[in-house]
């Protein structure tokens, strides 16, 4: 399991936005930093996953920044923060005391545990972990309130409207998923886009990528373990947190600017006191 992002950590550069927070969006954590720093002296920070971009984040003077991710390769190749920083282990069970930290960061994450049950589990998780008045920052990739079928999805790669794979992957899975198939492999994403695209340079050129590495991507598939998307409505994600005992208030939801916007909305949290 913990080398499952083996493959995947060769090709993570080329992940872009939507896939990785954009300017709009770390905008968002850098003012409840200011306002968390107004509350407490020094923060500890978790990040979910290792999203580097976070390490350039404002963070107030003695703030303890860790991350916490079950993929040791991962955390060897892509975690920047000080040495001894990044903890291996679940979301789900998170190896950190309750109301330890004071804020705690997931970008785009959340879709690859089961939903709903594993997904609920990493927030009464963080609910755990969090001081009170601490926050929680998650960006989240949510369904289209107008789905589309996965065919739509390859015409629309034909016209020229998806230019980049980060674009392709949000849309093809969330139609996958509109049509039926739950939750959505990386292999049936694959399968379908070769069987789609039998001349890959068609593809390459449509989403301004290489054969080469959508050779590659598909030579690997059977090597790869089976890693699962499963997406829900935004609306779906605010009735969870709303059945939640009152752990959470929501504070904000951001929808940003940027194209797909809508599907990556950022929800800001804060812990209420028991
Ligand atoms: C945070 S997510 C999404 C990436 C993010 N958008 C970014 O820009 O970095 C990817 C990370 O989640 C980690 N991960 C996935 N499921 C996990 C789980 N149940 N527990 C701990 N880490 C997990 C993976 O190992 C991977 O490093």
């Amino acid at each position: 399991m913990s080398e499952q992002w083996a493959y995947t950590t060769k090709t993570w550069d080329r992940i872009t936005e939507p896939l990785k927070p954009g300017a709009a969006d770390l905008a968002v954590i850098s003012g409840q930093l200011l306002l968390l720093a107004e509350r407490f002296d020094s923060l500890n920070a978790l990040v979910l996953g290792v999203t580097k971009d976070y390490l350039d984040l404002p963070w107030p003077t003695g703030s303890n920044i860790r991350a916490l991710d079950n993929a040791s390769v991962m955390i060897r190749n892509h975690w920047s923060g000080e040495s001894g920083t990044a903890v291996q282990g679940d979301w789900c069970q998170m190896p950190l005391q309750s109301e330890s930290q004071h804020i705690v960061l997931l970008d785009a994450g959340l879709c690859l545990l089961g939903w709903p049950d594993e997904q609920k589990q990493v927030l009464e998780e963080v609910a755990r972990i969090l001081v009170p008045d601490g926050m929680f920052i998650v960006r989240l990739l949510v369904l289209p309130h107008e789905t589309e079928s996965m065919p739509a999805v390859v015409q629309a790669v034909r016209a020229g409207e998806i230019t980049d794979l980060s674009l392709l992957r949000i849309r093809l899975w969330m139609a996958m998923q509109a049509d039926g198939i739950f939750p959505v492999t990386n292999r049936q994403f694959w399968t379908f886009l070769a069987s789609s695209f039998p001349d890959l340079a068609e593809l390459a050129q449509c989403c301004s990528t290489d054969s080469a590495y959508l050779q590659e991507a598909l030579s690997k598939l059977q090597a790869e373990p089976v890693r699962n998307f499963a997406f829900a409505a935004l609306e779906d994600y605010v009735h969870m947190i709303d059945s939640m005992d009152g752990q959470f208030s929501v504070k904000e939801k951001f929808i940003p600017e940027y194209h797909l916007g809508e599907r990556c909305p950022t929800l800001v949290l804060r812990k209420n006191a028991a």
